[in-house]
């Protein structure tokens, strides 16, 4: 797809989306209120429509009528055939990823699995863009390694940019492990995956991807780059469904040097003879700990089907179009108005969400969703957030977007709005 001059109206929107290869897709999600602005695929992914009629059939044919059966009849698998389709929307081998507990505790079990295999090695490397579970995890991670182990975090300079070549001067031959999130929840900013794993590898230190923001947004090459280790969400891009379960990469050479430090009886070699010590499954497989959460499992192979139908080069394609279109569209409307933006504006350095910046942010996203059915995403201090799905977001959604915050800020219709945070934002 070739990059498109865009122009200010909303002809042009439905021009946009005349066009759009992948706009049938949006006729795949369940759209129950069509004016209703959902820029929030960086969240919580719309509900495919396929992805009921899984559970329907789940609890109606398979619990309700195969009731314990169906653990052999397709339910013990799942974690390892819904791991196979994410492996390859992040260019993985099937039996390198797979699907089991949240994104916290996926990366809880392999940051310590790999300071563990780190011997004579105490510094943990991440950067303050990264989530905070992900900061509070690595931390504790740093004080079950030891006394000397120590987590260093480097900080960016402008909280949108990643911090790449300090990251790279700070690796050396006591780094055991280096943790980043791939595209940073904040700004959206993307590192250079490649190559930051080379720099790790050159001093020995392994490297521990947050994919929860990339995967199904960005086309990933986990194997090409050489990737060592991955964890990330299933209910964004993915759209599994909230609180989905997670998945789990480990490249396959460093699966049976790595040790699962939650080591329960779905990771054991051979749960059903019921053992009473715990020898580790070969492969993959030693990264899961208990049962498989089958309710929440089932519906994420309808998101997945649909982005491995639509493929990760067009779904990029149009998110950086998307993007592009969002950008500009800030300048015509937003950027008179004061609105910043706060994500990178060269696409190849971002994901598919933009954050923008207003010191009103809070107060904004209460009008928006209020008065303008708009369902706004506002991060702390003044961040609001908004994404491009390209699977179910047409471009008419983020020119309403636009337009729609426009209003809210030029006619000051936030002001009615109080300033305390709910409980989620
Ligand atoms: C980048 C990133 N990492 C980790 C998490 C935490 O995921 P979970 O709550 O599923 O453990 C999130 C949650 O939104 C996230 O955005």
């Amino acid at each position: 797809m070739l990059p498109t001059p865009f122009d200010p109206t909303e002809r042009f929107a439905y021009h946009l989306d005349a066009q759009d290869e992948l706009a049938p897709f949006r006729q795949q999600f369940v759209i129950d209120d069509p004016d209703l602005v959902y820029l929030l695929g960086n969240s919580l992914g719309r509900l495919p429509v396929a992805a009921a009629s899984h559970i329907h059939q789940l609890v109606h044919e398979q619990w309700g009528k195969r009731l314990i059966r169906g653990w052999n009849e397709g339910w013990f698998t799942q974690p390892n055939e819904l791991g196979a389709k994410i492996a390859r929307l992040i260019g993985a081998q099937p039996d390198e990823v797979i699907v089991a507990d949240s994104t916290s505790v996926n990366l809880f079990k392999l940051a310590l699995a790999a300071v563990q295999a780190q011997r004579g090695r105490t510094t943990i490397l991440t950067d303050d863009l990264n989530f905070p579970s992900d900061l509070y995890i690595l931390n504790s991670v740093a004080h079950l390694g030891g006394p000397d182990h120590r987590l260093q975090i480097i900080r960016s300079e402008d909280e949108i940019v990643g911090p790449a070549e300090q990251i790279a001067a700070a690796l050396n031959e006591q780094t055991a492990l280096l943790s980043l999130s791939a595209t940073v929840f904040k700004s959206s900013y993307t590192y250079d995956m490649a190559a930051l794993t080379a720099q790790a590898h050159e001093q020995g230190a392994l490297l521990l991807w947050d994919l929860s923001h990339a995967a199904g947004s960005i086309p990933l090459e986990l194997n090409s780059i050489g990737a060592d280790l991955a964890v990330g969400c299933t209910y964004k891009y993915l759209c599994g469904g909230p609180g989905s379960p997670a998945f789990i990469y480990v490249r396959r050479e460093l699966q049976e040097k790595l040790n699962n430090p939650i080591s329960g009886w779905i990771g054991q070699n051979n749960p059903f003879a019921f053992g009473l010590h715990y020898e580790p499954a070969s492969g993959i497989q030693r990264f899961l700990t208990g049962t498989p959460t089958m309710l929440s499992l089932i519906p994420l192979a309808a998101g997945l089907d649909l982005l491995l139908e639509a493929g990760m080069d067009r779904v990029r394609a149009k998110s950086v179009q998307q993007t592009e279109y969002l950008i500009y569209l800030w300048r015509q409307f937003l950027e008179p108005l004061g609105v910043t933006l706060k994500s990178p504006l060269n696409p190849a350095w971002r994901g598919s969400h933009i954050a923008f910046g207003h010191p009103e942010g809070l107060r904004i996203s209460l009008a928006l969703k209020e008065l303008m059915n708009v369902l706004p995403d506002f991060r702390q201090p003044d961040n609001l957030r908004f994404a491009a799905a390209p699977l179910f977001n047409s471009y008419h959604d983020i020119y309403q977007a636009v337009i729609r915050l426009h209003n809210v800020i030029d006619q000051g219709l936030y002001r009615q709005y109080p300033t305390e945070l709910p409980a989620v934002t």
